[in-house]
């Protein structure tokens, strides 16, 4: 049986893993991005991995998929201006990928094909149409209408984290003011969480993270919050309820349900999506509350990978 190889090109590490169509991921490996080095480097550096990956693999691949953030070509070819990857423009990087390794290749973007793992192998997969937003680095959103990815005119739909739930609110990188991403992109919760702490001077979490709120995250938060920590779980659950707010957006937009939801900051669980769910369900129009549903995606960081192989699979 044919197997692909699936990329995961992030901010902070790629990880390529062979995935074979009924078995999942059957090997992986992941290095550190190191954007900084510059396109030529870090093109070297995805080949290199893929050759690792490849090597002795069971069954033919049919080529790669790759998974990066930012708006990504009609055609799959190309990845345009992602924002964690400074520097880059428009990038041919299915062309790159095929000079530098001879295997063809697709691209699509990160989130995208986090639904499509989720899709075909996770919590998405009972469901012809839904969300899923992935909460990281950047907060990416990704449209499942039946059974398969929803791309706009020109590929790049689905910016779901530069929703904005406050026009006159708290910017991120993008020129959106009050985007999801302001409040639960991971730096920008690390930041608002530290603000927070700050004026609790008596807090255990100001005693523990004084001078160093840098190394807070939302991880440390979801800690705290399951230890019944009064600030924590009232800083996660404003998150959730943001959330919430532009999960309204979405399913005004485009009458779907479900909402999956992947990423380190889901893995806050209930102390997230239970505010989440309700401040998203006082607000929606009566007709959209009847099956309304937020899921975790259970696969963690597999989804990436999972959705970039079977975007190999499927279209190679
Ligand atoms: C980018 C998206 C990406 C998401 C997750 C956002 O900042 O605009 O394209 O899917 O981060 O990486
Ligand atoms: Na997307």
């Amino acid at each position: 049986m044919n197997v692909s190889i699936g990329f995961d090109l992030g901010g902070t590490n790629m990880k390529a893993g062979i995935v074979h169509p009924e078995k999942g991921v059957l090997k992986q490996v992941s290095i550190p991005t190191q954007a900084d080095d510059g396109l030529e480097a870090t093109l070297d550096r995805m080949a290199k991995l893929i050759k690792e990956v490849s090597d002795d693999a069971e069954g033919d691949i049919t080529g790669v998929g790759i998974g990066a953030p930012g708006m990504i070509s009609l055609d799959r070819r190309s990845v345009h201006n992602p924002p964690n990857l400074k520097g880059w423009y428009v990038v041919p990087l299915a062309e790159e990928i095929r000079k530098h390794t001879g295997f063809n290749a697709l691209v699509e973007n990160d989130a995208n094909l986090m639904a499509l793992g989720s899709a075909r192998y996770g919590s998405g997969k009972p469901y012809q149409h839904f969300i899923m937003i992935t909460l990281g680095t950047g907060v990416g959103g990704g449209i499942i209408f039946n059974n398969k990815i929803f791309r706009g005119a020109t590929g790049a739909a689905a910016e779901l984290g530069h929703i904005s739930i406050d026009y006159d609110g708290a910017v991120c990188n993008s020129t959106v003011p009050g985007a999801i991403e302001a409040y639960l992109g991971q730096r920008f919760m690390s930041q608002r969480a530290a603000d927070e702490i700050r004026k609790h001077p008596e807090s255990e979490l100001y005693k523990t993270y004084a001078g160093n709120f840098e190394a807070l995250d939302p991880r440390h938060l979801s800690e705290a919050a399951n230890r019944g920590n009064t600030l924590a779980i009232d800083i996660l659950a404003d998150a959730g309820r943001k959330l919430g707010y532009a999960i309204v957006n979405y399913v005004h937009t485009l009458d779907i349900r479900k909402i999956v939801i992947s990423g380190g900051v889901a893995q806050a669980g209930d102390h997230i999506l239970k505010p989440c769910f309700q401040a998203a369900m006082e607000r929606l129009m009566p007709p959209f509350r009847s099956d309304f549903e937020i899921i975790p995606e259970l696969l963690g960081n597999e989804a990436a990978l999972l959705g970039a192989g079977t975007l190999a699979l499927e279209n190679l």
